[in-house]
């Protein structure tokens, strides 16, 4: 497995199509699932650059932070709370273009302004979710939900 992740300038969909076979090289090989977490959510900061990367895990009624990249966050989310609660109770992922205007969004940090949540499915139940913020308002779209999505369920 290569080390260095290869960064590529383009669209949005090009990016995500030289990063996920990296993604999955990355993976391949690997069953520890907390590596596997973190190497993904560092493959998709250092890709994008975005301000917060990172899972949070279903334990019994709450989402409880794991691997990320970026500033401290909260550490545990009830089930419908927040925009990752929320992703979670609906199963789907949601997109958030201005998080001030999600009613309930948990603001870990003030310079965040747009998000997405993509939760993790495993034979049909969900484990936690991928959370994506950006400090630009507006920053995700469909594009982002069709390939992230692709990119959670190589973690499943
Ligand atoms: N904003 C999220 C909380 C997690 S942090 O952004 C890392 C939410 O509303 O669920």
């Amino acid at each position: 497995m290569a080390e260095d992740l290869q960064i590529i300038k383009g669209t949005k969909a090009e990016q995500y199509e030289a990063l996920i076979p990296q993604i999955k090289g990355l993976l391949t090989g690997e069953s520890n699932l907390v590596a596997n977490l973190a190497n993904t959510a560092a493959a998709l900061k250092e890709q994008f650059g975005w301000f917060w990367v990172g899972f949070y895990l279903v334990e019994n009624d709450e989402l409880v932070l794991g691997p990320f990249q970026g500033p401290v966050a909260c550490t545990r989310i009830r089930k419908g709370r927040g925009v990752c609660g929320s992703s979670w109770e609906q199963a789907r992922t949601l997109i958030v273009p201005d998080v001030e205007k999600f009613p309930g969004h948990i603001a870990c940090s003030s310079l965040s302004k747009s998000e997405i949540v993509v939760p993790l499915f495993k034979e049909g139940n969900i484990w936690g979710v991928l959370d994506v913020d950006s400090s630009e308002y507006n920053q995700f779209d469909e594009t982002d939900q069709q390939y992230l999505e692709q990119i959670v369920a190589l973690l499943a």
